[in-house]
C-alpha cells in the first residue's frame, strides 16, 4: 500500500530552524525553508540588534517522522545555492509536542486576506466588523493556516470568483480553510478531498466548528479518473492548492468535473513546475485566464470551454 501512513500527531517531535538573517535576504530564505517547513516559517525581528547581529530571524519547523531526514538533506543543499552573503548559519531546536504547539500558536493570529475574509485561530477572539467573514480554524497537523503564499492567493482567487449557489470542490483540502472560505462566500454544496487522513479530521472538525457540516462533505481520497467519471460536469469552481505536479497528472479529470465555462484556480505550483502545469491545463481543454505570484507560488486560474 502506498499514501501516507497515519502519524500519532500527539507524540510528535518536531525540529525547529532558525535562520539570521539580514533583510534583503528574508524572502529567499522565507522561500526557501518554506519548500520543506510545516506551515509558513515564522519571521521574528529583533528589537535592538547587537553591532553586526543579523536583524531577523526565519523559523521552520519540521516534523522528526520517516521523512525528516531527508527533507534535511535537501533543504540544505538548497541553501548551499544561495547566494553566499544571504546564506544563514541555521541553529537546530528540538521540540517537544507541547514547545511545538506554543510555538507556533504564538504565531498564528487572526489575519486578514482580501476584502472580506478574516482568519481566527479558535484559540484566540474577534470581533468582526459586518462585511467580515471569520473562518475559525485550529488546523492541528494539517497544512492550511492561510499564512501561506499558495493558500492566500487561492482565497483572494475564491473571494473574487464565488457566487452564491455554486456547487465547488476543493481538492487538497488540508485544514479544510478553502472549503470552509468557499462555502461562507455562497458556494453550496461543496466537496472538499484530501489523501491524508490526519487533514480529513482536522478539516472536518473545522468544518463542524464553522458551522457547515451541512454544507461541506469531507472525504478521504483524491480525483481518481473513476470519481471524476461519476462528477462529470458537476462543479462551477474548483481549487486546488497542491503542488505543480499533482495539478499537471490530474489534469484531465480537473477540466472533467468543471462545468462548461467553471473556473478551476490551482496553486502550490512553484515556477519551476508552471510551465508543466500550463501545458497539462491546455492539453486537458482548459483555458489560462490568470496567473498570481506571490514570491516563487503561483496560481494559475483557468477556464473550461463554454460549451460541453
Ligand atoms: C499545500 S496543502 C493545501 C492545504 C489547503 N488547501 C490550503 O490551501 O492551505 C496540500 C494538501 O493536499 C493534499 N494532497 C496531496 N496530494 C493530493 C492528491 N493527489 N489528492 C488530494 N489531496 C492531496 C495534502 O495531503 C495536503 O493536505
Amino acid at each position: 500500500l502506498t499514501g501516507p501512513k497515519p502519524r500519532l500527531e500527539a507524540d510528535l517531535h518536531w525540529l525547529e530552524l532558525s535562520a539570521p538573517v539580514d533583510a534583503e535576504a528574508v524572502d529567499e530564505v522565507v522561500s526557501l525553508l518554506g519548500r520543506y517547513s510545516h506551515g509558513s516559517p515564522v519571521i521574528e525581528e529583533k528589537a535592538s540588534p547587537a553591532p553586526g547581529e543579523r536583524p531577523f530571524i526565519v523559523k521552520a519547523y519540521l516534523a522528526c517522522d520517516g521523512s525528516l531526514a531527508s527533507k534535511k538533506r535537501r533543504l540544505f543543499h538548497d541553501l548551499e545555492r544561495l547566494p553566499s552573503p544571504y546564506v544563514p548559519q541555521l541553529q537546530e531546536r528540538l521540540l517537544n509536542p507541547e514547545d511545538w504547539s506554543k510555538a507556533w500558536k504564538a504565531h498564528f493570529l487572526p489575519h486578514k486576506v482580501g476584502e472580506h475574509i478574516v482568519i481566527r485561530p479558535s484559540w484566540h477572539s474577534y470581533n468582526p466588523s459586518p462585511s467580515e467573514i471569520v473562518i475559525e480554524l485550529d488546523p492541528g497537523m494539517a497544512f492550511g493556516t492561510g499564512l501561506h503564499p499558495s493558500t492566500r492567493l487561492c482565497l483572494l482567487r475564491l473571494e473574487r470568483h464565488l457566487e452564491a449557489g455554486m456547487p465547488a470542490l476543493d481538492l487538497g483540502t488540508g485544514s479544510g480553510i478553502l472549503a470552509i472560505a468557499a462555502a461562507k462566500l455562497g458556494a453550496s454544496p461543496v466537496l472538499a478531498l484530501d489523501i491524508d487522513p490526519i487533514a480529513v479530521k482536522v478539516a472536518r472538525a473545522n468544518t463542524r466548528a464553522n458551522g457547515l457540516g451541512e454544507i461541506v462533505e469531507v472525504k478521504r481520497g483524491t480525483l481518481s479518473p473513476k470519481m471524476a467519471a461519476g462528477l462529470r460536469g458537476h462543479f462551477a469552481l474548483v481549487v486546488a492548492n497542491i503542488t505543480a505536479r499533482v495539478i499537471a497528472e490530474l489534469a484531465e479529470s480537473l477540466a472533467l468535473v468543471l462545468k462548461p465555462g467553471g473556473r478551476l484556480i490551482a496553486g502550490g505550483i512553484t515556477g519551476q513546475g508552471l510551465d508543466e502545469v500550463l501545458i497539462c491545463l491546455a492539453l486537458a481543454g482548459l483555458r489560462a485566464e490568470a496567473i498570481d505570484r506571490d514570491g516563487e507560488w503561483h496560481t494559475v486560474m483557468a477556464r473550461g470551454a463554454q460549451r460541453a
